[in-house]
């Protein structure tokens, strides 16, 4: 989203100019992919490059930047290790740095009436002041039953949240065109593959669920349309911490044995399934949460996303325990791939570039 670009106070969401690489900044990696369109009408892509660049230790937490410094020299060695020419990034806040607000207002407005009432709007349910803010909106769609009025959502977020990001790639000698969110960026992504729900997941309730090294991110929608998201500190560490512990590894020998699954034979029943039953019970608390919290009261499909929907059987856990039909995401599952890329790595990897991949997708916006 952010796609209309009616911004008010970043010139940068402005002046992009395709293409564009699509960068991760998250709690185990920079991620960053680097797409080509072949045929726009079929939304026919090719995946030229990524990479997945490690992140030292404690330069994120939670996947909020700590450490600029280190967090950039992680960004340049990525790209150097991608070997692309390209400069120009997307970039996305997670859904906890950003205010989201829909708002009603008649249709047809001049753009500076818009941006003068969105501004009004804005003021009264940001708990800061708007010279602290970036803003920015866009005009959803006419409200339902009355052509007369448009839904427009504003997303806000704190300056320095902006530009921590963008001074990151600044710095590692790239230049940051589109600032986006991390929800809408994933939905994007995952919006490619819908080809393969029946009717292409026409008024199904979706929720998209990515979990990562540090954070579970929820993001429910219908139609294209968000109706919920939520961040929740849960993921893959928890499950290297406990393998460091059971096995007295260090935290990198634990990390490495958990992706190539040189443990015990114990391993599966102590460790594993313990931890595949407790994200589960994670996950049903999160749809429950979502239940109380909006009048919806079925999700049709699960997917998953994140590094952690690569763990053998965990899809299996949580459609049994949620009792909901649950799959894992890969966003290339329909792009060519180019000849540097090797098909069984670019499977394994593709979860957890779900963020990476609809970041790169905004190199083909409408100008
Ligand atoms: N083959 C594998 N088996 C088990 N776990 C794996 C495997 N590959 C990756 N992981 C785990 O997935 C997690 C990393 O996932 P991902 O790249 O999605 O996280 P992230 O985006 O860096 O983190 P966050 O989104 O929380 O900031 C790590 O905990 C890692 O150990
Ligand atoms: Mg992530």
């Amino acid at each position: 989203m952010f796609k209309e670009n009616f911004d008010i106070n970043l010139d940068f969401f402005k002046n992009k100019s395709p293409p564009l690489i699509g960068v991760d900044i998250s709690s185990s990696a920079v991620k960053m992919v680097e797409l080509s369109i072949l045929d726009k009408g079929n939304q026919l892509y090719r995946i030229e490059r990524y990479t997945i660049e490690p992140m030292p230790a404690n330069a994120m937490s939670e996947g909020g930047i700590v450490h600029l410094e280190a967090v950039s020299e992680c960004l340049q060695r990525g790209w150097k290790r991608m070997g692309t020419r390209q400069k120009n990034a997307a970039l996305a806040l997670p859904v906890t740095d950003v205010i989201t607000k829909k708002i009603i207002v008649p249709a047809g407005q001049h753009e500076d009436d818009l941006v003068f009432q969105v501004e009004n709007e804005a003021s009264q349910y940001i708990p800061f002041s708007l010279d602290e803010v970036d803003l920015d909106f866009q005009i959803v769609k006419p409200v339902s039953g009355n052509p007369e009025q448009v839904e427009v959502l504003i997303v806000a977020s704190r300056k320095e949240k902006v530009e921590d990001r963008v001074a990151i790639a600044l710095s590692a000698g790239l230049k940051a065109l589109v600032m986006d969110v991390e929800s809408y960026a994933a939905q994007a992504a995952f919006e490619l593959t819908l080809g393969q729900l029946p009717e292409s997941g026409k008024d199904q309730v979706i929720a998209l669920i990515d979990i990562g090294a540090t954070v579970m991110k929820i993001n429910v929608f219908c139609n294209g349309e968000s109706i919920y998201t939520r961040d929740q500190p849960f993921g893959g560490n928890q499950l290297t911490q406990e393998i460091g512990n059971q096995f007295n590894l260090s935290l990198e020998e634990a990390e490495a044995a958990k992706r190539s699954g040189n443990l015990p034979d114990n391993y599966k029943t102590d460790v594993l399934q313990p931890f595949c039953e407790t994200l589960a019970v994670e996950v049903m608390r999160a749809i429950q949460f979502f239940y109380t919290s909006t009048q919806y009261t079925e999700i049709n499909y699960i997917f998953i996303a994140g590094g952690c929907a690569v763990i053998p059987g965990l899809n299996e856990t949580i459609a049994s325990r949620v009792q909901v039909n649950t799959s894992i995401v890969n966003p290339f599952s329909n792009m060519e791939l180019s000849s540097r890329i090797i098909s069984r790595q670019l499977k394994l990897d593709a979860p957890s570039l779900l963020i990476a991949c609809g970041l790169a997708l905004r190199s083909f916006d409408p100008l």
